[in-house]
């Protein structure tokens, strides 16, 4: 959603500068253009050699350049920028950014730019706390521009206050969102996917499982948030997390009758449901309260089971015309016929069949072998060996043009 985008990175007199090129770094990486503008006091801390060097572009500091005489307009740069980012943002700029005090030209820069406004405050706890600073702050929100904090989780676990900076990832994060949210191919969906396995307990310590680890459930999530989707994912027990946590919603869960309930109160509101989770088929029908001692019995334990519900097909059964429901099947032989059996027993509208017997396939993996089968037109069409984000972007093109095709 960057690539291609004109950012004025702003960069301010605040020790948190050199974290301005990690962002820097991270916008150059997406395939964003990026112009440097720097205050007099930022150059006291970071170079411009190394900004210009890594933005590709000559850093813009004063009104004219030294030898040449040369002029930048600032008006021409605010123009030119889709947004415009101040990180570090520090106490004195905000001040002179809330009241027009235009005396270098990264303020001047600002006031002319007709882009969208992000910035980082960085200084410490006493300068952030000052009702100047508060007022400053609260100033520039009401004129729309976006203020950038630290993450809560980011706080306490830093043992940092109130004052610094937001990670560079965090300020990089919040941008995509705001390009995604009002460009992306699914901005103002809602997309609700299950991912993950199931754990069904034994008892307190023990449980049925299986080797899902929720990579590609999450990377259909990341690529749906990417395309500014609203998404929500309910999750069995994994270690993975969205790359963006302010741009997806996890809800956890352990079994899959706790799954399918999380996914009933969530899916009325869903326009893409993707069905991801391996959810285990069964469940010990009587799960002890207590941990199973062997010293209390000489033979081994027979766990009676029971079928636990099966969450795509119980949803499927009430789907709305308006509403696209994925599945997942994992097959080890006749891939698709199974495949197309379940689509049609769950009342899917397409399925992502995969293999455990293609190498870089199934579980645990970064790479998937998928094909899709459309319900709507019967096709199967399988794709190569890719990366799991790359995959998830196959399955949400197919999404869009099953949308854009139900619509006609
Ligand atoms: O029937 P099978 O388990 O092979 O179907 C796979 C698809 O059904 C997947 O999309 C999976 O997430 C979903 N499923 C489910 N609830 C179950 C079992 C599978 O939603 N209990």
């Amino acid at each position: 959603m960057l690539k291609g985008k004109h950012i004025v990175l702003g960069i301010t007199g605040g020790i948190a500068a050199y974290k301005s090129v990690m962002l820097l770094r991270l916008l150059v990486k997406a395939g964003a253009e990026v112009q440097i503008v720097i205050t007099p006091a930022g150059k006291e801390f970071i170079t411009p050699v190394t900004l210009s060097a890594l933005s590709g572009k000559p850093v813009i500091s004063e009104f004219f350049t030294a030898n040449t005489g040369e002029w930048h307009s600032h008006v021409d740069i605010g123009l030119w920028a889709d947004a415009m980012v101040i990180a570090p943002a520090t106490a004195s700029s905000i001040a002179k950014m809330a009241n027009g005090v235009a005396d270098n030209m990264l303020i001047t820069t600002y006031l002319s730019a007709k882009a969208p406004v992000f910035l980082a405050p960085a200084m410490d706890l006493d300068m952030m706390a000052h009702p100047s600073t508060q007022r400053n702050i609260a100033t520039l929100r009401s004129y729309g521009n976006h203020i950038i904090e630290p993450a809560e989780g980011e706080l306490a676990s830093h043992l940092v206050g109130k004052g610094r900076m937001a990670e560079p990832q965090e300020i990089f994060n919040t941008l995509a969102r705001y390009f995604a949210a009002k460009e992306g191919s699914l901005r103002g969906r809602k997309v609700l996917i299950t991912a993950g396995p199931t754990y069904e307990r034994i008892d307190p310590v023990r449980f049925i499982g299986n080797f899902s680890t929720g990579k590609m459930g999450y990377a259909i999530a990341d690529e749906a948030a990417a395309r500014g989707a609203d998404v929500t994912i309910v999750s069995g027990p994994v270690a993975v997390r969205p790359s963006d946590s302010e741009a997806v919603k996890v809800v956890s869960v352990e079994s899959a009758r706790e799954m399918l309930t999380a996914t009933q109160e969530r899916v009325a509101d869903a326009d893409i449901v993707i069905l991801a989770a391996a959810v285990a088929d069964y469940a010990p029908a009587h799960p002890a309260d207590h941990k199973i001692k062997r010293e209390k019995s000489a033979d081994a334990p027979t766990i009676e089971l029971v079928k636990n519900p099966d969450i795509a097909r119980t949803l499927g059964a009430e789907k709305r015309d308006n509403q696209i429901f994925v599945g997942f099947a994992l097959e080890t032989d006749d891939a698709d016929a199974n495949g197309r059996a379940k689509l049609v027993a769950k009342n899917l509208d397409m399925i992502v069949v995969n293999s455990l017997a293609d190498a870089g396939a199934g579980f645990g993996t970064d790479t998937n072998v998928v094909t899709i089968i459309d319900a709507a037109t019967g096709s199967a069409r399988r794709f190569p060996l890719k990366s799991k984000r790359a995959v998830a972007a196959d399955i949400l093109d197919a999404v869009e043009s099953a949308q854009s095709a139900g619509k006609q």
